[in-house]
């Protein structure tokens, strides 16, 4: 064992794992990470940086087809080729796992290709072991687990990578071929981007979702929204269907469900409907990575995989050692990994001294989400129903058919609405769909993390013309002064 001590090793290299290595590096420490597969992780190898590259073919492809026209441009036949598409999205992803590599290389981060494992210490000195690429065994003062989670395996489902995939198989980078007929299980956030590419690429999308409607999470009109725009392209989405069985029929898949309504112990003389199709994506949700990390030899206690760890420190049962993103059952966003790996390098630092760092809490009053279906998705905050069930609240409302940018650039599906505090005019939360709509809850998300009231954001002057305007016509109206909107009274 060397005898070097690391002041923080990090284990897992995702958008939580990397960030945090950099970020402790900003700060002077020693820093180790390790990884077992690539820098970059879920998210950038086999999750939001590969699909967000199909989404922009397919996005392409969209518009093209449905703007060139009008817009004066003549493209004469479109094709679409999707193992191109792939092609582009690995270098995609391959130029960008470099660049984090590099950036690792530069702040001094020893990087450690394996399997990381805690082999035992305490808060003045843990272990941690290597195996299964540079096998080595290093100290360190303070230990960031951010190993993160893969797609949920249900027996029933058979998956197996052949015709029964995860998002994981379909993000292959060898995946190149659009499947006639497509079935996707679960119509959440992975299963509604893939409906939608797939979809523009040509294949017939069936999805199957449990809950009586899509995205169940987001804003009831977002919904409604989605849906019909999925339902026009062409997407059959059956919901309230409980899925029993998915085979692989050697030429294809089957899926058998009955409504989701049946209690469980009718489910077998339930009557069934069966789907039929090329390929399945199962997309139902995703289960924590935490095998073999040697939780028990400190003391860390797991449940089904997901780590225990305070949820304002992110310090676990064991001293010194702290636990972030998708592992640690919170909410399962890279963005928000990336966040935890800030507060934990700050904790971390701040516990052993000498590091111009202060500890931190967590605060997860305000996450931003997306959606990259077309038209995108963002919110943040509170929705409608339960703003309303806590208080008095306005809400404001704008369309992008009546922005002028909007108009513009052929891009008029779509709202932006902004829910207000009646009593303070405080911004309680936003949702948005249509064009760049993250870009316009990521505004919102400042000014609320400002503490900004609606009026005070109505008062910053919007560039125009923009889509940012949006902001600007959706906080007026929540007092019922939005400019471009007709027949609203001040209120
Ligand atoms: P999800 O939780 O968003 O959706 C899973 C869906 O499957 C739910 O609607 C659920 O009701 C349904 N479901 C569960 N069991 C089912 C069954 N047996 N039969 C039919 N439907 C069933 O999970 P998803 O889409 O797998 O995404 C995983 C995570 O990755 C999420 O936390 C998501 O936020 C994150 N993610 C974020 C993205 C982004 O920020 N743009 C993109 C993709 C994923």
């Amino acid at each position: 064992m060397s005898e070097e001590i690391y002041d923080i090793t990090v284990i897992g290299g995702g958008p939580g794992g990397y960030h945090a290595a950099l970020r402790a590096s900003q700060f002077g420490a020693k820093v180790a990470l390790i990884e077992r597969d690539k820098l970059g992780g879920t998210c950038l190898n086999r999750g939001c940086i590969p699909t967000k590259a199909l989404y922009s073919s397919a996005k392409l492809a969209e518009e093209i087809h449905e703007k060139a026209a009008d817009f004066g441009i003549s493209v004469g036949e479109v094709k679409l080729d999707f193992a191109k598409a792939v092609e582009r999205k690995n270098k995609v992803v391959k130029e960008l796992v470099e660049g984090i590599e590099a950036l690792e290389k530069k702040a001094k981060v020893a990087i450690f290709k394996g399997h990381g494992k805690i082999v035992g210490g305490s808060i003045d000195s843990y272990e941690v072991e290597i195996s299964g690429g540079d096998n080595a065994k290093i100290k360190t003062k303070r230990i960031i687990i951010a190993t993160g989670s893969k797609p949920a395996l249900i027996p029933a489902f058979n998956i197996d990578h052949d015709r029964i995939l995860t998002s994981d198989d379909i993000l292959s980078p060898d995946f190149k071929t659009v499947p006639n007929t497509l079935l996707i299980i679960g119509a959440g956030v992975i299963g509604c981007e893939f409906a939608n590419i797939f979809r523009t690429f040509g294949a017939k999308v069936i999805m199957l979702e449990y809950l009586p409607t899509p995205i169940a999470t987001e804003e009831r009109l977002v919904i409604n929204e989605l849906k019909k725009k999925l339902v026009g392209m062409g997407i059959e989405i059956y919901v309230s269907q409980n899925v029993l069985k998915v085979e692989n029929t050697g030429s294809g898949v089957r899926a058998t469900c009955c409504s989701a309504d049946v209690p469980r112990d009718q489910v077998d003389s339930a009557e069934k409907t069966t789907y039929d199709a090329d390929i399945c994506l199962v997309s139902i949700g995703r289960a924590r990575v935490s095998d073999n990390l040697g939780l028990e030899s400190v003391g860390i206690e797991s449940d089904r995989g997901q780590i225990k760890c305070d949820p304002k420190t992110l310090e676990t049962a064991a001293k010194g050692i702290y636990a972030i993103g998708d592992v640690t059952g919170g909410i399962m966003l890279a963005h928000v990994a990336s966040y935890e790996g800030d507060v934990a390098v700050e904790n971390a630092l701040s516990s052993i001294g000498g590091f111009d760092t202060h500890p931190r809490e967590t605060d997860y009053s305000i996450v931003p989400a997306t959606i990259f279906t077309s038209p995108e998705i963002g919110s943040v905050g509170l929705r409608e129903k339960v703003a309303k069930e806590r208080g008095k609240v306005f809400v404001g409302r704008f369309a992008y058919a009546s922005l002028g940018k909007a108009k513009c650039m052929g891009e008029e599906k779509g709202f932006l609405m902004v829910i207000g505090d009646v009593e303070t005019d405080k911004i309680l939360g936003a949702s948005c769909i249509g064009h760049e709509a993250p870009e316009l809850i990521a505004e919102i998300a400042a000014a609320m993390a400002a503490g900004m009231t609606c009026t005070q954001l109505g008062h910053v002057i919007h560039s125009h013309p923009t889509i940012s305007e949006m902001v600007l016509e959706a906080v007026e109206d929540v007092h019922g002064m939005a400019i471009h909107k007709a027949g609203r009274k001040r209120r």
